[in-house]
């Protein structure tokens, strides 16, 4: 299969705790390529629109607050099955149900605090990726 994109997200927790070289580190070793990165904090609003999916689970309020609580480390990944394996390499969305090794179960602390966040199929990566960088292709 020809390499595909995903969006990744290291949350305000893992930022706060100092955690983005680790997890870096982690994906670098995964071989995933880093495409585009950036250090940004989202709005209230903008972390709704990013969440909307979600807007009508109990939790909504309590994660956009989260999410807009401190600067995110945003990156579009690249490589092989790379929205699946990203999802392996963090682990369960719990980090207590999260496997030894992922970075949900190095890093996480909360289902809601759970270090980062990726794209769940190709239709997500496309909406997310643009999201954040819009224009940017997803073909290579
Ligand atoms: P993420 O991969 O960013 O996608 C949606 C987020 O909602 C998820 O990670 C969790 O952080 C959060 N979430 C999912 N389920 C719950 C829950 N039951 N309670 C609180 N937060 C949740």
């Amino acid at each position: 299969m020809a390499s595909e994109r995903t969006l990744a997200i290291i949350k305000p927790d893992a930022v706060v705790a100092n955690n983005i070289g680790n997890i870096l580190a982690i994906i670098e070793g995964k071989k995933f390529s880093i495409k585009k990165a950036e250090m940004l904090r989202l709005s209230k609003q903008k972390a709704e629109g990013f969440y909307a999916i979600h807007s009508d689970k109990p939790f909504f309020s309590n994660l956009t607050d989260f999410m807009s609580s401190g600067p995110i480390f945003v990156m579009v990944l690249d490589g092989k099955h790379a929205i699946q394996r990203w999802r392996e390499t963090m682990g369960a969305t719990n980090p207590a149900e999260a496997g030894p090794g992922t970075v949900r179960n190095l890093y996480g602390t909360s289902i809601e605090r759970n270090a980062t966040h990726g794209s769940d199929g190709p239709q997500t990566a496309a909406f997310e990726i643009s999201y954040f960088f819009p224009g940017y292709k997803m073909a290579k």
